[in-house]
């Protein structure tokens, strides 16, 4: 875990809408994968692991989105999810929910932190 921090950034401009970029963090000693999206021009960041069986949600690499870039999907057994919040709504795991993860615009970065009780 040399190296992992407990935030990681990217500048904003690197991120449009309906894109996506992974990273890892370090959070309570612990490496945690995650990614963040910009969903029509919000960031939101999430650990990568299904809230059904706890693949990672990209199995071709930085793969999130659906087809139609409304909703993100685990390309495992199809789990669907609110980008906003996490949601699933369809597929193996209705009602769970991804972890979310803080992301903060600072200037021109994008900031992913771990959550505050995990730094
Ligand atoms: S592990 Fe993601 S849908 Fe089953």
């Amino acid at each position: 875990m040399i190296g992992l921090l407990n935030r990681w950034q990217l500048p904003v401009a690197a991120l449009a809408p309906g894109q996506s970029a992974k990273f890892s963090l370090r959070c309570a000693g612990k490496a945690v994968e995650g990614f963040v999206v910009n969903h029509e021009g919000r960031f939101y960041a999430y650990v990568n692991r299904c809230a059904h069986v706890g693949t990672p949600l990209d199995m071709w690499p930085n793969e999130f989105f659906t087809d139609d870039g409304r909703h993100l999907i685990c390309a495992t057994h199809g789990a669907v999810y609110e980008p906003e919040t996490g949601l699933c709504i369809a597929g193996p795991c209705p009602g769970a929910s991804l972890t979310w993860l803080p992301v903060a615009v600072e200037g021109a970065e994008l900031v992913v932190s771990c959550p505050e009780t995990e730094r």
